[in-house]
């Protein structure tokens, strides 16, 4: 008989959201007249940008005419968005990306959990905890992870605790890591690193031979000045770091699907002969193979997003939920519940009162104020004791959710 990958039988039998999806679904179908208003996934909710759309409509019409219609496209993404992303987001911040090592595809979550694929089966790879459940759960896929402990931690993954006591700054590894996962401003906590901080993690990699996989989705969503947009900032970055973006909360993307991945030619890593081999290649060799591009209408409308109109009118949306943030931060806050995050990236995460367990304070803001969330220890074992409320409901369903939430009997 054929066999399965036995890597899938040891997983968690489904992914988070599917699992929180799952019960919001049979809590609503218990009780029909319940108003739910959902702060779980990180979904967005705003339309797309005019600009976009234009752009989509153009696109579209191209598409219906023999003179200017478009078949299989680059797999690394057309040359007009990769020219745009160099110039919009590196080379205005002085940094110096070439088109060729820009990979556009159809998001980050892809991306992040297929970049495994070029990477040794013997890899140690080290996470910070809590975290996007996507890194560890396509590392369980891959072999990569060991055995699941009681906790939930896996034997093999060196897990870099993030809580209140170190500010949810994660202390360096003190086992061998090669490669090493970061995702700031950071998905769930909603917490950055400053620049310093984040040097020290580009030292710590070109001194040990570690390769950093930098998920930096919520770039779009910084406000304060010390905090890179890009890990490419700090010096000697492109020796050692694979930086993933996306359109999904920048603007609006997360159903039209675009992102791209940065592979410097510069970091490399080994084969077991010990001959250095530029990922940049192997990532090419693999998209190539797997991957047939992104769609050409999504990419002019990815494009759109760095016109002078789309900027303006992507940012606007951003502004609108970072307000919503704020009504959070307050509301969480007016309750007596201390809480991180929602300056710099659209998360909330709060520490559930009188250490009520995280999904026992899940389902009780379900079941008793109809408000959902997602439970910190989805994303790892010291997620336990947290609680994750997104920003990016509308400002009706935000201020409602935090009223519901103050007027609560807890
Ligand atoms: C989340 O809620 O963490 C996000 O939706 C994850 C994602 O972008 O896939």
């Amino acid at each position: 008989m054929a066999l399965i990958n036995d890597n899938f039988i040891i997983l968690s039998e489904t992914y988070l959201f599917s699992e929180i999806a799952r019960k919001v679904t049979a809590y609503k179908e218990a009780n029909p007249s319940a108003n739910i208003i959902r702060l779980g996934i990180g979904d967005v909710t705003r339309p797309l940008a005019p600009a976009v759309v234009k752009a989509l409509h153009q696109a579209v019409d191209e598409m219906g005419q023999a003179a200017t219609f478009r078949g299989y496209g680059p797999e690394q993404g057309y040359d007009f968005l990769r020219q745009t992303i160099v110039q919009h987001d590196f080379a205005s911040r002085g940094i110096e990306i070439s088109p060729d090592e820009i990979f556009v595809s159809d998001g980050a979550k892809s991306d992040t959990g297929n970049f495994g694929d070029i990477l040794g089966a013997d890899n140690i790879i080290a996470v910070t905890d809590p975290v996007y459940p996507v890194y560890v759960d396509t590392n369980v896929m891959a072999g990569r992870a060991g055995e699941q402990n009681a906790n939930g931690a896996w034997n093999k993954i060196v897990y870099l605790p993030c809580t209140f006591e170190n500010q949810f700054i994660p202390a360096l590894p003190e086992k061998r890591a090669d490669i090493i996962y970061l995702c700031y401003p950071n998905n769930p906590t909603g917490t950055t690193l400053k620049r310093a901080e984040l040097k020290q993690w580009v030292d710590y990699a070109r001194e040990h031979e570690a390769i950093i996989l930098f998920d930096a989705a919520y770039e779009a969503f910084i406000s304060e000045p010390d905090v890179p947009h890009s890990i490419y900032e700090i010096e000697g970055a492109k020796e050692v770091a694979i930086e993933f973006r996306s359109f999904s909360k920048t603007a609006g993307f997360t159903g039209l699907r675009c992102g791209y991945t940065v592979v410097p030619k510069t970091v490399v890593a080994s084969t077991k002969k010990n001959e250095h081999i530029p990922l940049n290649r192997l990532w090419n060799r693999r998209q190539t193979t797997k991957f047939n591009g992104t769609a050409y209408i999504v990419q002019r409308a990815a494009e759109a997003v760095f016109s002078v109109e789309g900027q303006q009118q992507v940012k606007e949306t951003i502004d609108y939920y970072m307000y919503n943030a704020t009504l959070i931060r307050k509301g969480i806050e007016q309750k007596g519940i201390t809480c991180f995050g929602g300056v710099n990236a659209p998360y909330i995460w709060l520490k559930t009162p009188d250490s009520i367990s995280s999904w026992e304070f899940f389902d009780r803001l379900l079941n008793e104020v109809n408000v959902v969330g997602t439970p910190g220890v989805g994303f790892g074992p010291h997620g336990e004791g947290y609680f994750r409320l997104t920003a990016f409901g509308s400002h009706e369903q935000t201020r409602e959710a935090m009223q519901r939430i103050v007027d609560w009997k807890l």
